[in-house]
């Protein structure tokens, strides 16, 4: 997954906002303005990978429709939902952190109730009731159609528990409220769970086992959202290129590359992006897909984690380093234009200097536009904790951590500066964080171009972008319209 935060998302009350048409008006409500009296109030924060904040739009559906409406000021909520993240020790420290903020808040409005929701959730169950005794919910990542009796159990001064993880939910018939949304881009959960047992990673047990959502949900979701005017769906999973569903009538198979294409079909005018990918299941079909419709974003988020093959081996990401450049090489033959993204552990258990260098060299050989890069935390109860010393000194960690992000800002600026004259089709999703006389958008390879405002454009709008500029992160340049 791309998104990795570490800050509260409360920004989602906007009153510009597309959703859904049969939700207009109601879900999105300005601080100040007069919340209906009769109902009940909801403030949520989401944590983790986009998986999370996806769910927490399914979450924001089911409590819609339970007579509940969304508020981003904590101090009236007569719910405080969390939704949490496990997979480093520092993410969980975090939502501990904002738990004591919470406890204020309740100290203040008795009867609030707290609900800890997802990954740390599933992770710690019961536990987390005796850890922190404020909370009254703990509900797994798929028992969220559970919680309004779980809250109702709560309300009469139980505590409401469901970590329960499906074969089966995957949502496919709530129709997400777009929290946090721009009106341009938007999320689509494709698959939930994970079968892989990389041996580092605690999603495969806090989400349970893998299972795709049926295509046609898919395909009717993002109709609905290029019809309310968004422009851009990322379809999301752990592991999208392993995307099976069969039509339960005709007993037919979709993977991931027929999927892609289906959506593409929605519209040319609807971009697609996905992640994430898995260097052992991506196929030259997904990228010959890819390839063919000029809708579909030249850009593949593929997490390599180490560069060397012994490491990967200990990781058990049942590929190689000779694997994972041979897609590399690939993608870039067949489709020249195309960036990659990866994310990377330093120090994981044993890992050598020399192993470490492979990873350096993997950077310059793979031409990350960007890396989300991390020092390995062991996780409790998954396979390497179990079987490996995570031996390699915090110190050491921190420097082949710094040596990589030193490595990958050098990159990331050099595939920029590649970018200079060259003009690009950018989707406007809104104005810039940092002037309002400019606008920010995407290029297909998902890099962010900042560009001077043009009359009669606005944000869901495409324009051609030429670009004068770069920094490592962003690459600035001129709207070219013919006037
Ligand atoms: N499904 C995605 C990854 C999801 S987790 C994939 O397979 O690529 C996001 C990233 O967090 C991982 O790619 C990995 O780089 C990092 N990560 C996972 N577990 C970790 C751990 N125990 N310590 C440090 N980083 C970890
Ligand atoms: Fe974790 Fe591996 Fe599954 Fe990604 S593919 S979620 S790293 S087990
Ligand atoms: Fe995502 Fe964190 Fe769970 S990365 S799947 S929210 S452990």
């Amino acid at each position: 997954m791309e998104l990795y935060n570490d800050n509260p998302t409360i920004d989602f009350l906007k009153s510009d906002k597309k959703i859904d048409e049969n939700r207009q008006g109601e879900a999105f409500k300005e601080i100040g303005e007069v919340l209906d009296p009769k109902k009940k109030n909801f403030y949520i924060e989401s944590y983790g990978c986009s998986m999370n904040f996806s769910d927490s739009e399914i979450v924001a559906s089911i409590l819609l429709d339970n007579g509940y409406q969304p508020t981003k000021n904590m101090e009236i909520a007569d719910l405080i939902l969390i939704n949490t993240c496990s997979i480093r020790e520092k993410a969980e420290d975090t939502v501990r952190k904002r738990l004591r903020i919470f406890d204020k808040v309740k100290k203040n409005r008795p009867g609030t109730l707290v609900g800890v929701l997802g990954c740390m959730a599933e992770r710690l169950k019961k536990k987390l009731l005796e850890q922190e005794k404020l909370v009254d919910l703990v509900v797994g990542p798929d028992a969220y159609r559970d919680l309004p009796k779980l809250i109702s159990t709560a309300e009469d001064g139980d505590k409401g528990v469901n970590v329960f993880l499906s074969r089966e939910e995957t949502y496919a018939d709530i129709s997400p409220i777009r929290l946090q949304s721009n009106g341009v881009t938007a999320f689509i959960s494709i698959m939930r769970g994970c079968d892989n047992m990389c041996s580092f990673c605690v999603v495969p047990f806090t989400r349970g086992r893998e299972r795709s959502r049926d295509t046609f949900s898919i395909v009717a979701e993002a109709t609905q959202l290029f019809n309310n005017g968004f422009r851009e769906v990322t379809l999301l999973g752990q592991n999208v290129d392993s995307y099976k569903w069969e039509n339960p009538e005709t007993k037919e198979t979709v993977n991931f590359a027929q999927l892609l294409e289906a959506v593409a079909k929605v519209n040319p005018l609807l971009r697609i992006r996905f992640s994430t990918s898995h260097p052992k299941d991506i196929t030259d079909e997904v990228l010959t897909t890819m390839a063919s419709y000029e809708n579909i974003c030249k850009y593949i988020h593929l997490p390599v984690q180490s560069g060397n093959s012994r490491v990967l081996g200990l990781m058990n990401r049942t590929y190689d380093r000779e694997w994972y450049m041979e897609r590399v090489n690939k993608i870039y033959e067949i489709m020249p234009d195309c960036a990659i993204s990866s994310d990377i552990i330093a120090g994981f258990c044993t890992e050598t200097e020399e192993e470490h260098q492979d990873t350096l060299s993997m950077i310059e050989f793979s031409r990350y536009i960007i890396s989300y890069m991390f020092v390995y935390s062991e996780r409790p109860g998954t396979p390497a904790a179990k079987k490996y010393k995570d031996d390699v000194p915090h110190e050491t960690k921190k420097r082949r951590l710094h040596e990589i992000i030193m490595l990958q800002g050098k990159v990331s600026l050099e595939t920029n500066q590649a970018d200079i004259g060259k003009t690009f089709k950018v989707l406007i999703e809104g104005s810039s964080k940092r002037s309002d006389a400019d606008f920010k958008g995407r290029n297909s390879q998902n890099k962010m171009v900042i560009f001077p405002k043009v009359d009669g454009y606005k944000p869901g709008d495409y324009i051609p972008v030429l670009i004068k500029k770069v920094t490592s992160a962003t690459l600035l340049g001129e709207a070219q319209i013919n006037e």
